[in-house]
Parts: C-alpha cells; structure tokens; sequence
C-alpha cells in the first residue's frame, strides 16, 4: 500500500493508503472522496475525475497519453498545469507521498 494524500477545494485533507495497480480514480471513489466522479469508470469518456497534482510529483507520473490530453480539454474546473485524470494515474510504491487536489467541480 502507498499513501496518497488528497486535499480538497476547501482545504480539508483525507490520506488513502491505495493498493498499487489500483487507480487514483478508483480508490478515491471506493473511498468516499465525493469531489471525484468517475462516472465512466475510467474508460476515458467523463473528465470526471479531475485531479491537480502537486508539482514535486509531477514529472515522476508517466506523461498523459493522447486521450487522456483530449479528454482534459473536456474538464469542467479550470485546467491547470498540474492537471490529470486520476482514472489514467495508476498508484505504484515509489508513488508513496503523492499529493493531489481535488478541483472545485467536475461538471
Ligand atoms: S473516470 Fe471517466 S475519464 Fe476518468
């Protein structure tokens, strides 16, 4: 298990220890972190499950393929440059200590 730590609009903090092989999407929604959707289930069709990751993280996420970059033309909270779809972010041990923010909506 490795820690993720997803802080929220409001500033409110909640830790998930998520499996590896596991998404970020889907650990947050098992989870109860109700500022992400997932409504299509992580097949790249909703932009639902917007996340902004923290910038020390960044470059040691493996780049957004093609979809998932058309996909973020798509989302409803403002795009930033830290923005992912937490559906295409699968966790990994050296992952342990990500930080993510959740945006403000996802419609
Ligand atoms: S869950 Fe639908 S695009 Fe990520």
């Amino acid at each position: 298990m490795a820690e993720v730590r997803f802080i929220a609009d409001d500033g409110s903090e909640t830790v998930l220890d998520v499996q590896p092989g596991n998404t970020l999407m889907m650990a947050a929604v098992f989870d109860g972190i109700t500022a992400i959707e997932g409504v299509c289930g992580g097949c790249l069709s909703c932009a639902t499950c917007h996340v902004y990751v923290d910038e020390p993280w960044r470059d040691r996420l493996p780049a957004p393929s093609r979809d998932e970059l058309r996909m973020l033309a798509e989302v409803a909270a403002e795009r930033r440059p830290g923005s992912r779809l937490s559906c295409q972010i699968e966790m990994r041990e050296d992952l342990a200590g990500l930080v993510v923010r959740t945006p403000d909506r996802q419609y």
